[in-house]
């Protein structure tokens, strides 16, 4: 059976995901840790475990909520999720962190109730425990579609410990969701009939209820990954194919120590880019003799007028859909009149079903149509690109300095095109290639956070030395940070596995 088809997996023993030696140790005693706080807390064990691991996007930037496939990696740092159902009658959900930063949380155990309180009252005070409730309300909804009896809610005592930094581009939220969301079917013991794949696609439709329109990315490979692999994830349907990387490279993650958090920025940075490349579609859709209220009702992506592109592109003699866009879409960017007259309807009309969208139209005072659309196209075909060099007969060396060059030009296409860099990210970007890296680039959603270089294995302990002082030092000497957490913030990366449920 094919990976994405099977059930997430229910373990025993902590080896098959943290392995042996350092790794192993570290997860036990976090593990002890989890379940001596789990009962001073709430004063008995938990019954089930879940983990989900963040992830590092190698290439593929923005372009998932487009439709176009990417290709991320698991990281090791993740999220243990511990939690119990409640007997003692109180039909109350108690969220509460081993990071004492994150105060206890509490929300009704009535799932309408509780997603009243986290997203309807209180969808611009971000707390916490709402990544939580994405998970919780996405449950129900899911057990209702599919008729399954969960029996009535019950309250629960949930503890989480999250090791993915926050804000970094490395998913940490979806790995609070994914772990959430499974560790609540496991507690429901409604776990064992449902796919990776089901609930990649669950999951990244409950992330969506924080309030940003994400695409899937992080909860497949959160979900679907394996370990020793990268993964190329196509959409609609969601699956994963594995990506064997070339030996003698070395991911490199490096926080720019820029935090950005997606949820609170939504309305002008990831939400807008989504908008920009609806509107982008549109215009293009119209112009190549779609009927504007056709485009309107039917073009939601880039991806779903690419045929038109495309077939433009051949009467030119091309098979580029970039064709298009250089002949249809104008560089300066578009008022919202302007984009008006080519739909014939106000967009807030043609958004009227998006909430987050129309907070977007009304933040903002110009849409860069051009340069998202090159930017999604571009991207997509290097995707592509990255694989077939990972299958080619390329030596290994020139091997990985295709790979580097292509994660070069995703940077220049994010930061310029995109505009999703910020200063610190292209200050780090350029200290790694200056120490070595065969290329790097932003990873994940940008505006702050990590790169990612890839490195010739046997340089890494140096190139990380070298980044230390060029990049981390100044930092430390003003106190930004600590020398001893600079492992937190900058550290090597392999290919790790997917969620998992622990029943010990
Ligand atoms: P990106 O989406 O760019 O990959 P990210 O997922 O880390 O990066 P956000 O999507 O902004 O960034 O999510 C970060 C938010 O997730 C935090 O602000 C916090 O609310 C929640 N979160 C993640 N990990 C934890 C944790 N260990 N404890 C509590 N909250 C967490
Ligand atoms: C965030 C989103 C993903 C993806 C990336 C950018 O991480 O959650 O779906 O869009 O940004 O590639
Ligand atoms: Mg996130």
């Amino acid at each position: 059976m094919a990976h994405e088809e099977l059930p997430v997996p229910v373990l025993s023993s902590l080896e098959p995901v943290y392995g042996e030696g350092s790794a192993f140790e570290e997860a036990e005693l976090r593990f002890q840790a989890l379940k001596s706080k789990f009962s001073e807390l709430f004063g008995c064990q938990p019954d089930v475990f879940a983990r989900a691991p963040g992830r590092v996007n190698l290439i593929g930037e923005h372009i998932d909520y487009e439709g176009y496939s990417v290709l991320p990696m698991a990281i090791r740092q993740d999220m243990i999720v511990a939690i119990r159902k409640r007997t003692d009658g109180e039909k109350v959900l108690r969220i509460a962190n081993v990071n004492e930063k994150y105060e206890m949380c509490t929300y009704p155990a009535d799932p309408s109730q509780a997603c009243l309180c986290a997203f309807d009252v209180d969808l611009k005070n971000h707390k916490w425990g709402h990544y939580f409730i994405c998970g919780y309300k996405g449950f129900y909804e899911y057990v209702k579609l599919k008729g399954i009896d969960a029996g009535e809610p019950v309250g629960l005592d949930v503890l989480v410990d999250g090791t993915v930094p926050t804000g970094s581009g490395l998913s940490s939220s979806a790995a609070f969701v994914c772990s959430s969301t499974i560790a609540i079917m496991a507690v429901f013991n409604v776990n064992t009939g449902i796919s990776k794949k089901e609930i990649a696609q669950l999951t990244c439709e409950c992330e969506r209820h924080i309030g940003t329109q994400s695409g899937g990315m992080d909860q497949a490979i959160s979900v679907m990954a394996k370990s020793g692999f990268a993964e190329l994830i196509d959409f609609n349907p969601i699956r994963a194919s594995d990506v064997q990387l070339p030996p003698g490279g070395t991911f490199v993650i490096a926080h720019s120590l820029a935090e950005s958090q997606k949820a609170v920025t939504a309305a002008t940075n990831y939400n807008n880019r989504v908008v920009e490349c609806r509107l982008a579609a549109i215009v293009l859709g119209i112009k190549l003799g779609m009927e504007p209220k056709e485009v309107v009702s039917k073009v939601k992506t880039l991806s779903d007028v690419e045929g038109l592109c495309v077939s433009f592109a051949g009467n030119h003699g091309s098979s580029d859909p970039l064709v298009a866009v250089k002949e249809f879409l104008n560089e300066a960017p578009y008022t919202a009149e302007e984009i008006e007259k080519i739909t014939e309807e106000d967009l807030s009309s043609v958004f009227r079903d998006s909430p987050t969208s129309l907070d977007v139209l009304r933040a903002a005072k110009h849409f860069k149509l051009f340069q998202r659309a090159y930017h999604v196209y571009s991207e997509a075909k290097r995707v592509h690109a990255f694989r077939e060099t990972v299958l080619s007969e390329l030596s290994d060396e020139d091997m990985l300095k295709r790979l580097g060059d292509l994660m070069n030009d995703s940077h220049h296409s994010c930061s310029v095109l995109y505009e999703c860099s910020c200063p610190e990210l292209e200050e780090l970007v350029k200290v790694c290639r200056d120490n070595g890296a065969l290329g790097a680039r932003l990873t994940g959603a940008g505006w702050g956070g990590c790169a990612v270089a890839l490195v010739k294995e046997k340089i890494v302990p140096q190139f990380i030395l070298d980044l230390k002082e060029s990049f981390y030092r100044s930092r430390i000497d003003k106190g930004i940070i600590n020398t001893n957490d600079l492992g937190l913030y900058v550290f090597a990366s392999k290919p790790s596995s997917g969620a998992a449920i622990f029943k010990f």
